[in-house]
């Protein structure tokens, strides 16, 4: 069984799912057919941050849909984990497999760790895919959910070489942590020829006259950057300079453009499909789009001159693409991709965004390298590890 609830879930188990329905497919007759089940949250619910991912990923459809959609944290998780214990009850999985650090990813583990799935008390082994990572700031809520994850998973599959430690530091025992790499970009290698047959950029008439490098893309979603008006201003203070010299494209998560309408910061953007012309001189405003798509996002991802963001998935994505990335974060819990990537920390102040966006233009710019066992064949090893495991794993997680 695997869990998908929030946006980038979605292009982190879409390569699991591949690997299932390919080894189904190729096995031999050793080889037992593995039973798949799908189950969406629902934390994300809408067209733009759900659904047009399944059709983008090929993803299938949902076996189990929970419907939980928004509230508060403590809200949101507990009603996953009132929803999951039943569908968990009802299908009793050998294995569930959850991902990175959304409220559904802690609260289907905490869930599965404690369910008695028969008279001896057996249980699911859990899966963690995006294990090890840290930033060490407990005020992000994801900070807390990757931990909690991680100390109820069986299987630590870890995306780059400071997850190894960060578990050994925590006391994880090293025989349940796997470093296989990162099935996002297992998304990104399918996919990234097929960006190049998006039209967003006609659409956004960022075509001409060269499109590589003409345009910056940004992204916001972080509470602590967005919802306080005084912490948005200073971002985007902090990318005058950049819209004055090109325009600044920016496909905004529903809780952002919410909070620009609440802090009257309207006058900082216009709609992307009102800009007839893109302006180049001083005057531009940040082109606003809602949400996009998987392809579409890409598309521009891979074109744009620097994408500025306050993302984790972004930062890794930008690396694979050796495209500059400022992140607009005191903090990253991917250190690779500044370690030997093309990622730069700015913080959250204004004149550190202006000069990390100078560098990021410059000269001073690094190409960077792709990380280790960052190739497109992670979910393979994923599935490699757990179909070693055997039939009736659940069994043995009891007691
Ligand atoms: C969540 C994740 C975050 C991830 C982000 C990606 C947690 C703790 N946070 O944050 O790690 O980077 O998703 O997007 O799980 N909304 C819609 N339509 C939707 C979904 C949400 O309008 O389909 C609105 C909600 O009403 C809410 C806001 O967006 O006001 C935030 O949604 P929520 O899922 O609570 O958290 P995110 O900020 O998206």
């Amino acid at each position: 069984m695997s869990v998908v609830g929030a946006r980038p879930n979605f292009m982190k188990i879409a390569p699991v799912i591949n690997a299932i329905e390919n080894h189904n497919q190729t096995r031999s007759q050793d080889d037992n057919v593995l039973d798949h089940v799908l189950v969406h949250t629902g934390q994300h619910y809408d067209r733009q941050m759900s659904d047009s991912f399944f059709a983008d990923l090929s993803l299938p459809q949902p076996d189990s849909f929970l419907g939980v959609g928004s509230g508060s944290h403590a809200a949101q998780t507990a009603e996953i984990m009132k929803r999951f214990e039943a569908v968990l009850l009802e299908q009793k999985p050998d294995v569930l497999i959850v991902a990175g650090d959304v409220n559904s990813t802690v609260a289907c583990a905490l869930v599965a760790a404690k369910i008695s799935l028969d008279e001896s008390g057996s249980r699911p082994l859990i899966a963690h895919v995006e294990s090890g990572l840290r930033s060490f700031d407990r005020t992000m809520p994801e900070e807390v959910n990757r931990i909690l994850t991680d100390h109820l998973s069986d299987f630590l599959f870890v995306t780059e070489e400071s997850g190894l430690s960060n578990l050994a530091n925590e006391g994880i025992a090293a025989e349940k942590v796997y470093f296989v790499g990162n099935t996002m970009i297992d998304s990104l290698m399918a996919y990234k020829d097929k960006a190049d047959s998006s039209r967003i950029l006609d659409q956004l008439q960022l075509k001409c006259p060269d499109t590589k490098g003409s345009y910056a893309l940004l992204t916001l979603h972080r509470p602590s950057n967005v919802d306080d008006r005084s912490a948005l201003l200073n971002i985007l203070e902090g990318i005058d300079e950049l819209r004055a010299e090109c325009p600044v494209i920016f496909p905004a998560h529903p809780r952002t453009q919410k909070r620009i309408a609440e802090f009257k910061l309207e006058d900082y953007f216009i709609p992307a499909h009102l800009n007839q012309r893109v302006n180049s001189c001083g005057s531009a405003r940040i082109r606003m789009t809602g949400p996009l798509g998987y392809i579409d996002f890409l598309c521009l991802m891979k074109n744009a001159a620097v994408v500025i963001t306050d993302s984790g998935g972004i930062q890794e994505e930008t690396t694979c693409l050796g495209v500059p990335c400022v992140t607009v974060r005191e903090n990253t819990e991917r250190p690779v991709t500044i370690l030997s990537g093309t990622n730069v920390l700015a913080g959250v102040q204004s004149a550190g965004i202006r000069e990390a966006l100078r560098r990021q233009l410059g000269s001073t710019f690094r190409s960077g390298t792709i990380p280790e066992k960052w190739d497109g064949k992670t979910a393979d090893r994923i599935l490699k590890v757990l179909t070693a495991v055997g039939p009736n794993a659940a069994l043995r997680a009891g007691g």
